[in-house]
């Protein structure tokens, strides 16, 4: 599966099955946690079958079933913690999806305490994300338009759209999608820039970086530099 395919598919799923990860599929997950790591300057650690986190019996955590496999997102704790994780996150959600597994983003139906992470001197647990062999098929959501979300001149290239049509596939807390892309011409012979940004809010940045992922993706990174 492509990952264009995969930003298609994905979907929430909060019901999972007891198959564990392990094999090819835990190679690959981890070789892609560990190049996220490297890249973007983070501590997001994987953690295999604890159930606790998501409670058992009947202190359960929202809708969530059979979560025994989970991701950490862990980092420096700075202004750019939110925006990096989604970013990398996402890339390590969609790999996950690749490889036939299923995972939520969760900032607040989980127990923070009896969850399992480490923290190196200055950093913090930004947010989690359930992941495993998902039993429930997820439901398919609404979603804002093109036009609610961006901004372009009428000739602008198709990539442009391309890119914000994915980050309407993006999972936004709440389901909220409250990012915004403006397409900003070139002034000279140089590439044209695009500004995302978002509104304050809870998790807006997290969402703001998942978004940003599937932008480039779909657009294609060698096409546009982001604006600050
Ligand atoms: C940053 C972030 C935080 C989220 N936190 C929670 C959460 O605490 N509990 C939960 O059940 N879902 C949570 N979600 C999942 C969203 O509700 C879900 O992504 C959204 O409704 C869109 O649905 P979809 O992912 O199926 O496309 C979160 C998603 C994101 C991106």
């Amino acid at each position: 599966m492509d990952i264009l395919e995969a930003m298609t598919q994905r979907r929430s799923v909060r019901t999972y099955t007891d198959r564990p990860i392990e094999g090819e599929v835990l190679l690959s997950l981890t070789a892609e946690i560990d190049a996220c790591n490297a890249e973007g300057g983070l501590h997001i650690q994987l953690v295999l079958n604890e159930p606790e986190a998501f409670g058992t019996g009947i202190f359960k955590y929202g809708q969530f079933k059979g979560v025994r496999n989970y991701l950490c997102f862990v980092g420096p704790d700075d202004a750019s913690l939110d925006d990096k994780v989604g970013y990398y996150g996402e890339r390590i959600i969609l790999r996950a999806q690749q490889l036939g597994l299923s995972s939520c983003w969760v900032a607040l139906t989980f127990n923070k305490r009896r969850t399992r992470y480490e923290l190196a001197p200055g950093e913090k647990l930004a947010l989690v994300a359930s992941i495993g062999y998902g039993e429930a098929p997820s439901k398919p959501r609404r979603s804002k338009s093109i036009a609610d979300v961006s901004d372009a001149p009428a000739d602008a290239p198709g990539w442009f759209a391309q890119g914000v049509a994915a980050a309407l596939l993006a999972p936004t807390a709440i389901n909220q999608q409250k990012f915004w892309f403006e397409y900003v011409a070139s002034e000279g012979d140089g590439k044209p820039h695009v500004r995302a940004t978002t509104k304050r809010g809870t998790q807006t940045h997290v969402d703001l970086g998942i978004a940003k992922y599937h932008f480039e993706i779909a657009a294609g990174r060698e096409n546009f530099d982001w604006a600050e």
